[in-house]
């Protein structure tokens, strides 16, 4: 079931809740792939009633960026919504989503302003808008996001925390090709050389977590080694790599509480994001200081 309007949408969901649904909301920008379709199936094994949102939010590209070229299929995308179990699919035009000029944003401060904020200006000031507006209509018990957007997810669960949004934000793995590569709407505008190289994000990220499987802690290292790596690829433009808090986005010199090593590399003019979660209980190190803290013999 597809619907268009706000209005719809909302006496339809208040009829499923009236049955004692619970709803679980996966927003998208449409263009659905392996990720999205984990996010669904993620909110369908927790037993929600599930919403997918399919709306290409003009408020979060820049100027310069590809919203006009952004790809966008929505026949194709019920196909798949349907087939991995989708309940009801909201997707708004951009005049139902902002009929006139917004005058009202919603900003998290700080975390907004590091990574990819820093050369997306006012990309998470939109994501949070239209992500609190859809939260509003839906109106969901449980909301569900990729870990590739670590960034995005922060911002969301700090908004819902700071607004009081009665939501749980379901934080989901992410999801690769076979040669590694994070799934993104965005690489099928890789040529066929640069998505040959592509795979290196994740090669890079790898190689760093072995280091630091094997008990390497320092910030600069781990940087170092991502860097290094990707650098080997000829059509890679680093645009950062870094290593931050997974709660602060702060960087952080040494992994001593779980930290969030992120990279984004332009590929001509295509931008890819990716990252790693390194949690100090699984570093050499820190399991041979702890070892026989957590009972056992
Ligand atoms: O991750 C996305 O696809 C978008 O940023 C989102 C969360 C649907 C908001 O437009």
């Amino acid at each position: 079931m597809i619907f268009t309007t706000i209005r719809e949408i909302r006496h339809h969901i208040n009829e499923e809740k009236k049955k004692g649904r619970q709803i679980g909301l996966v927003p998208t920008m449409g263009y659905l792939h392996e990720g999205h379709l984990s996010l669904i199936r993620q909110a369908k094994e927790r037993g929600n009633y599930v919403v997918l949102s399919i709306f290409v939010n003009p408020l979060q590209f820049g100027p310069n960026e590809d919203y006009a070229r952004y790809p966008r299929d929505l026949k194709r995308d019920e196909k798949l919504a349907d087939e991995a179990g989708v309940d009801a699919i909201f997707a708004p035009s951009v005049e139902e989503m902002y009929p006139e000029k917004s005058l009202t944003y919603v900003t998290v401060e700080k975390l907004s302003d590091t990574l990819c904020g820093l050369t997306r200006p006012g990309h998470f000031r939109g994501v949070a808008t239209v992500v609190s507006k859809l939260f509003h209509i839906i109106e969901p018990d449980e909301a569900f996001f990729g870990q590739k957007d670590i960034q995005q997810v922060r911002i969301i669960e700090q908004m819902v925390t700071d607004l009081n949004f009665p939501i749980k934000v379901v934080r989901c793995p992410i999801i690769r090709e076979e040669d590694g590569l994070a799934m993104s709407s965005r690489n099928v505008y890789l040529s066929p050389a640069e998505r040959r190289e592509a795979p290196i994000l994740y090669k890079a990220l790898r190689r760093a977590e072995k280091a630091f499987l094997n008990g390497e802690i320092d910030g600069n290292t781990l940087v170092h080694l991502v860097k290094e790596q990707i650098e080997q690829s000829p059509s890679a433009k680093i645009e950062y790599v870094r290593l931050v808090h997974l709660k602060t986005l702060d960087e952080v010199t040494k992994v001593t509480d779980p930290a969030i090593l992120a990279v984004a590399v332009r590929f001509g003019t295509t931008r890819l994001i990716d990252n790693i979660l390194l949690e100090p209980s699984q570093n050499l190190h820190y399991m041979h200081k702890h070892e026989g803290e957590h009972g056992g013999a």
